[in-house]
């Protein structure tokens, strides 16, 4: 499974990425705005910053929800750096121009993902990542891990080629569940990937491992 992070944070995407296990970068325009870059200059250097850290996709989402809009937008954004995978929402529009990127050969990521028929359009339409919201069905106590085990089911059935990237990952075991049920790739928070090293038994046994060597000596 691919680990993506989901922020626009330079400090936590460094981290992440020297950790060597990183594969890509998620945004949206309100993880843009938590780190304060507005405005249409700040927001393209930061995509390039985001791009010069990791080596992998970089998720960067268009405004616009005209077809026209979301072409003109996406079309810039993926002039910006090869790595930069436009992600648009799942909308009539969304589909009709991830197909249109999807025929000129630039990567798409279809957001906004609640069901199975929505993952079915984004396969068909020839995105390259669907990003179905674990943590916010979550929310709303619907299972979010039930949605990744169906559209799972659904792709594998038509080999569709699409990707899933397992979205709005809040905690540890979404991404334990998530590598369980077989999704392509998660986005989460940097607490969501570091809570993987974490075992009581691991601190207590390299504790007893150091304090022998050092009695021994
Ligand atoms: C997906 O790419 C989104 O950026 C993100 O995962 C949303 O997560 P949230 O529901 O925690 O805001």
């Amino acid at each position: 499974m691919k680990f993506f992070i989901d922020t626009a944070n330079l400090d936590q995407i460094k981290e992440a990425q020297d950790l060597g296990i990183l594969d890509g970068v998620t945004t949206n325009p309100s993880l843009m705005a938590k780190e304060g870059i507005t405005g249409e200059e700040n927001i393209i250097n930061h995509y390039k910053a985001i791009c010069e850290i990791v080596d992998g996709d970089v998720s960067a989402e268009v405004i616009a929800t005209d077809f026209d809009g979301i072409i003109k937008e996406g079309e810039a954004l993926a002039k910006l750096h090869n790595q930069i995978v436009v992600k648009v929402p799942m909308i009539k529009d969304g589909i009709k121009a991830i197909k249109y990127f999807s025929d000129k050969g630039i990567k798409t990521n279809c957001t906004l993902v609640f069901s199975v028929g929505q993952a079915i359009l984004a396969a068909k339409a020839g995105a390259t990542y669907v990003s179905p919201f674990i943590g916010r069905l979550d929310d709303i106590s619907t299972d979010g891990l039930n949605l990744i085990e169906e559209i799972r089911l659904v792709y594998d059935n038509y080999m569709f080629e699409t990707e899933i990237l397992a979205a709005s990952v809040r905690h540890t075991m979404h991404v334990v569940d998530c590598a369980k049920i077989g999704a392509d790739v998660m986005t989460g928070p940097l607490s969501s990937i570091e809570g993987l090293l974490k075992h009581p038994l691991t601190d207590i046994g390299l504790e007893k491992f150091l304090a022998d060597h050092h009695k021994n000596k």
